[in-house]
């Protein structure tokens, strides 16, 4: 006898049906042994069973797609056959639009006879195709995330908050030599050289308490990190951290700058060695004028003074009457003098004897001079006591860009006055040269064929200094230099 047949259960079903109607729910009753299965409205309406009474077993073949039947057609046997008592499934049924759609299909014996083979059978049909989307667009954007993290050019590997390592993208196995699984759970200090372990553990807990999310790692440092094969090499890093259902995790994302950082040794050991070369280069050059300039000044000096003497002499004992002969001799004593101005000239061009003799106050004095006289305009001279004894390679070198900046200025500047004032500054000295004149544009301090600005700025390179130009047209021009006193260590006692 079926329990179905029981009055009080059929009421008892017929309240369920009610509740499954008002819910609106797709929700099959399934009789087993009379094979028949009453299906709600909702499952009727939404699925495309066939029209006219609904209660064959069969319907079923009808809305579910042929692919998924056989596998569906399987779970109801084992189901009827009491081999099983539930089913879950997800097929793909005909809508109403006659679309197929993912449906989870769930069945479950409610009721057993004494011979185990089941009664009566229940389930619910849920569209699932909206969620099987979502599903199918994590996947996608999953694995283009995955596509993207592998074609990047930089490593990128993530740990998880015990610092065990759950992501290793290609470029880190090209940079580092690991195979993924090589590396895949086991601690992120594989990658970093012993020595650096604890270091890199305390960074990495401090920059998991800041709750920042990203920064440069060890900002404005070089990392280093460990090839499979033992070797260590220098690395660009930022990190960032993520919080993922209560676990956090970080993301170090990495380039090898070995290359990089070869280069930039190289280029500023060869900047160091031009700078080393230029100093001695400008140092012989001033030795040699030096030189020359004394030989000029000194013998060619002395020379031509004592052929005035002998002039004086001649013109003293000429005999009487000899016109022509005096007026030779005056014509020859004017000669004398120019070349005796022009050697003057040329020596104090090629090297001021005074910056030897008397320092460089002196020297600016002479040249301040010199200047005002040759261009015509006033130059204002300030120099500090300690600036005005200032010692080599210094005083030559600030002598030559005042040099150069009264000298642009006189052909340039079309100025009226110009300062200079040289002042001593902590460890450092300050020269200023600011003429009233035209001004310079941008475009004049890169001029092709000059060599003045260039010349001013190679010897503040050369002294580890700074050099500002500043000309606003119109506004005169002004040239300020600092540059370090290098530090006298004096001799040993
Ligand atoms: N004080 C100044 N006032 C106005 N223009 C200037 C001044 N100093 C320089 N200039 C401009 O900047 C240019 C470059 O100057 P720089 O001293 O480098 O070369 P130069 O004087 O032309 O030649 P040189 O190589 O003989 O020094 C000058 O040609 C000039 O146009
Ligand atoms: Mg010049």
């Amino acid at each position: 006898m079926s329990p179905l047949d029981q009055p009080p259960l059929m009421e008892r079903h017929d309240c369920w049906r009610e509740a499954v109607l008002t819910a609106g729910l797709a929700v099959f009753d399934w009789d087993v042994p009379a094979k028949r299965i009453w299906r709600s409205a909702e499952m009727l309406s939404t699925w495309d069973y066939p029209d006219g009474p609904n209660e064959g077993v069969f319907g079923a073949r009808a809305v579910i797609h042929p692919d998924d039947f056989p596998s569906f057609q399987a779970h109801m046997t084992e189901i009827e056959g009491g081999t099983r008592d539930r089913a879950t499934l997800e097929i793909r049924m005909r809508s109403r639009e006659g679309v197929w759609r993912w449906v989870r299909w769930r069945a479950r014996v409610v009721s057993l006879a004494e011979d185990k083979r089941p009664l009566r059978v229940v389930g619910t049909v849920n569209d699932i195709d909206e969620l099987w989307k979502d599903r199918d667009l994590a996947r996608e954007s999953q694995m283009r995330l995955q596509g993207i993290v592998d074609s990047a050019m930089d490593a990128i590997i993530s740990v998880d908050d015990s610092q065990r390592i759950t992501l290793f993208n290609r470029a880190a196995e090209r940079i580092f030599g690991y195979e993924p699984l090589e590396v895949l759970g086991r601690p992120l200090d594989t990658l970093i050289p012993g020595r650096f372990h604890r270091e890199h553990h305390r960074h990495i807990e401090s920059f998991g308490r800041t709750g920042v999310s990203s920064r440069p790692m060890m900002a404005q440092r070089i990392v280093t990190a460990l090839r499979k094969g033992g070797e260590e090499f220098p690395i660009d890093a930022s990190i960032s951290q993520n919080e993922i259902r209560g676990h956090r995790f970080y993301t170090v994302i990495l380039r090898d700058v070995s290359v990089r950082e070869r280069t930039r040794r190289e280029l500023a050991q060869a900047r160091e060695d031009l700078r080393e070369l230029s100093v001695a280069s400008r140092t012989a050059r001033e030795q040699e004028n030096s030189r020359i300039s004394r030989e000029l000044h000194d013998e060619l000096g002395q020379n031509l003074t004592s052929l005035k003497m002998d002039l004086a002499w001649l013109e003293a004992n000429a005999p009487p009457g000899s016109a022509k002969f005096l007026a030779t001799i005056a014509g020859m004593r004017s000669v004398l003098d120019s070349t005796v101005a022009a050697t003057r000239r040329i020596s104090a061009d090629l090297r001021p004897l005074m910056l030897d003799d008397l320092g460089l106050l002196a020297a600016l004095e002479w040249l301040a001079e010199e200047t005002s006289r040759r261009h015509g305009f006033t130059v204002d001279l300030l120099v500090d006591e300690p600036s005005g004894s200032l010692a080599e390679p210094l005083a030559s070198q600030v002598y030559r860009i005042v040099q150069e900046s009264l000298t642009n200025a006189g052909r340039h500047a079309a100025a009226s006055r110009v300062r200079v004032a040289l002042r001593t500054i902590g460890p450092e000295v300050h020269l200023h040269v600011d003429d009233d004149g035209r001004g310079l544009a941008p475009e004049d301090l890169r001029k092709k064929g000059s060599f003045g600005l260039v010349g001013i700025r190679e010897r503040v390179y050369i002294l580890a200094g700074s050099v500002e130009i500043r000309g606003d047209t119109g506004q005169g021009t002004a040239i300020h230099v600092r540059l370090p006193i290098p530090v006298d260590h004096g001799d040993p006692p």
